[in-house]
């Protein structure tokens, strides 16, 4: 394989012959030379280029390179006078790959908002932010897989086809296979595809819990999708969410899992990608790396649903939202709790277990639940998970109260039924996760198509 510039700016200049491919970011005439500066994406620095006029096609075409123009060069690496790079390249040959008509390419040099990047994203991962999400995005993806590799995790495809919903809130969105006519028929769904209906699922959770009573520690990761009409900047219809569920595991067990993760994620990007998250520390949101060594380095801090009403009490003119025990936590009342009462990312445990699925284990109180958030400074909610109930009798008791068919689940209740451990699990919000780590403020932003209501006719 050829060398790409991030390899190529590691390296000591030498006589030896290069070839480099890329796009032009900026092209400088000084008269007799003219400076280009090439980005290949696998970097957020671009390479410098030394065109000198002696080039046979310099004066028709070198000089009037334009942003986004495919090029290939060939050339030496030299050491580079320029401040800010030890190398550069001396340009034996320039060829046009790929023209960009600078009146009608859409990307200039100018800086151009995240809203108007979202109307094209075919072409946005060009730019040099969306291009580091792209890359730090990929990143935390790898990072997830070894971490759970290393703590001997089993990584399991949970289906996205399903019949149940974890979550019990009805947001799902339906698969079926039926004509518009055939849909408005009587019970429908007998006739489709699977014979009966089926959705996206919202969540790999259930299925995850399966394996992890045959093989103790699994976790899942893919795209779910969500039917709620939330026109937030950190909600997606379709959004990738990580899903580990242990056994032996204790709601302690879980939190200690939870914050090693997002603590050995955050490090990871820390070491590998200083150069990226320079980008969004300068432009994007001042004193980022600060909070994000802040959030690896200290221990998150640890509160009870209750303790957190209190505490939001004391303030609640503050709020948009009431503040009372029983409703569920805002997103402002989230936030308020990370960035003014703690400065760190905090655990919120033990919620009313009338705003919780019904998969959650109750405690002895009877009117909580061993539930876990993580909040997070900048977004709120970045976590949701819990100790699971494992006792046959309560689940049994909290599915009818809840409505739900103990036909339909017998399979999740023959986990309880059979070899029941107390075990646990969460679901960590991969996008949130990429706006935490880039101090992006919206998650359209950090995925590459953003699914969410009312999309735009022209999105890919
Ligand atoms: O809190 P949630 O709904 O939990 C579950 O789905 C559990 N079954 C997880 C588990 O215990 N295995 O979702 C988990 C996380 C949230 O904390 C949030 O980060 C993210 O998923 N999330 C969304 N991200 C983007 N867009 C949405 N619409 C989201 N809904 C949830
Ligand atoms: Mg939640």
């Amino acid at each position: 394989m050829k060398p790409r510039i991030k390899e190529l700016l590691g390296t000591k200049p030498s006589e030896q012959h290069i070839v480099i491919e890329g796009w032009v970011r900026t092209c400088r005439d000084s008269g007799s030379l003219c400076f280009i500066e090439l980005t290949d994406g696998s970097c957020l620095s671009g390479i410098q280029i030394i065109a000198e006029s002696s080039l046979k096609n310099y004066a028709d075409e070198v000089r009037n390179l334009s942003t986004g123009t495919a090029i290939k060069a060939t050339g030496t690496l030299v050491e580079s006078p320029a401040k800010g790079q030890t190398v550069e390249v001396r340009a034996e040959s320039i060829e046009i790959l790929g023209p960009a008509d600078p009146s009608t390419y859409p990307l200039q040099k100018k800086r151009h908002s995240f809203e108007f990047l979202r109307s094209i994203s075919h072409l946005r991962p060009r730019t040099n932010a969306l291009g580091a999400v792209a890359r730090i995005r990929s990143e935390l993806n790898f990072a997830i897989h070894r971490f759970f590799r290393d703590q001997g995790f089993f990584q399991v495809h949970t289906p996205l086809i399903t019949t149940s919903d974890c979550e019990g809130a009805g947001e799902m969105f339906t698969v079926t296979a039926l004509s518009d006519k055939e849909l408005g028929k009587e019970n429908p769904f007998a006739q489709d595809f699977f014979g009966r209906k089926a959705s996206l699922t919202v969540s790999g959770q259930l299925q995850a819990e399966i394996y992890a009573l045959s093989h103790g520690r699994v976790y899942t990761f893919g795209p779910t999708f969500r039917a709620e009409n939330s026109n937030t900047s950190r909600h997606l219809a379709e959004f990738w969410m990580l899903e580990p569920e242990m056994a032996f595991c204790d709601l302690n067990c879980d939190m200690e899992i939870a914050e090693a993760l997002i603590q050995d994620l955050i490090s990871t990007v820390l070491a590998n990608c200083a150069d990226d998250l320079d980008l969004f520390n300068r432009f994007v949101s001042k004193g980022l790396i600060g909070k994000l060594e802040t959030a690896c380095q200290q221990p998150f801090t640890r509160m009870t649903y209750s303790q957190a009403i209190q505490e939001l009490e004391g303030v609640k003119q503050q709020f948009e939202y009431p503040v009372a025990w029983g409703s569920d936590l805002q997103a402002e009342h989230e936030r308020f709790l990370c960035e003014e009462i703690a400065g760190r990312p905090v655990i919120v445990i033990d919620y009313p277990k009338t705003i919780k699925p019904f998969y959650m284990r109750q405690n002895e109180d009877g009117k909580t639940v061993a539930a876990m958030d993580i909040l997070v400074p900048g977004i709120g909610e970045l976590v949701g998970g819990s100790q699971r109930e494992e006792r046959l009798d309560l689940l049994t008791a909290r599915m009818q109260e809840d409505g739900l068919g103990l036909e339909e689940y017998s399979w999740y209740l023959d986990l309880r039924r059979y070899g029941s451990v107390p075990h646990s699990g969460f679901g960590l919000g991969f996008e949130r996760l990429v706006q935490f780590v880039t101090g992006m403020s919206n998650i359209r932003d950090v995925i590459p198509f953003p699914r969410h209501p009312a999309m735009l006719p022209a999105d890919k």
